[in-house]
């Protein structure tokens, strides 16, 4: 589904379109992104930074009643000018935030779409999407922006379940379903 397909009241307001510009690669992932998240009733992301990807979640959930968790650990130091962006354009009714490391962060519930959105090395990885993938409703999705490495091969130690991976452009860009 692209944005331009879909209905006036679904699509995103012109402030999502000025604010996203900024960010390199907008054209493509958080397009995606804000499409998958109409869909979707309950949204965890991992790696909010200044919030580009936090506000087109939140975009989509203010047209549907969806919810957003996200967890950054703020590393990037980068996650007040995300909440300052969230109060801005008045989405904070949709989100909860949660500064911590997602390695410690115990998830509580089982979401309908997962954002990822971190620099991690191969052994986070193995633990960091297993626990994720845990936490997918049946018919949910994972969106893994720009991971580095064959990540169909870590998640080898989930028990009795396969995944579909489906990698959809040159940055790495990748989703997870259940098969
Ligand atoms: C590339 S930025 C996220 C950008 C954001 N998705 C956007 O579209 O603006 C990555 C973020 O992940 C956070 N991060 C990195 N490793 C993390 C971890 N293990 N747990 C939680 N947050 C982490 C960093 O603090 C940083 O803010």
């Amino acid at each position: 589904m692209f944005i331009s397909d879909l209905p006036d009241e679904l699509k995103p307001p012109q402030r999502w379109f000025d604010f996203c510009h900024k960010r390199f690669l907008a054209a493509g992932d958080l397009k995606a992104l804000y499409c998958m998240a109409l869909k979707a009733k309950h949204i965890f992301e991992v790696g909010v930074g200044q919030g580009y990807s936090t506000v087109t979640v939140l975009e989509a959930c203010k047209k549907t009643g969806g919810l957003l968790w996200s967890v950054d650990d703020d590393r990037s130091g980068k996650c007040e000018v995300a909440i300052r962006n969230v109060v801005r354009f008045g989405l904070k009714d949709y989100w909860f935030f949660r500064k911590a490391n997602i390695l410690d962060y115990e998830l509580r519930r089982k979401y309908d779409l997962i954002y990822v959105d971190i620099t991690a090395n191969p052994e986070e990885w193995k633990k960091i999407l297993p626990k994720l993938l845990s936490h997918l409703e049946d018919n949910g999705e994972v969106f893994v922006h720009a991971a580095k490495y064959d990540l169909p091969k870590m998640i080898e130690d989930v028990a009795g379940i396969s995944y579909n991976f489906k990698h959809y452009d040159d940055h790495l860009n990748c989703t997870i379903r259940r098969s």
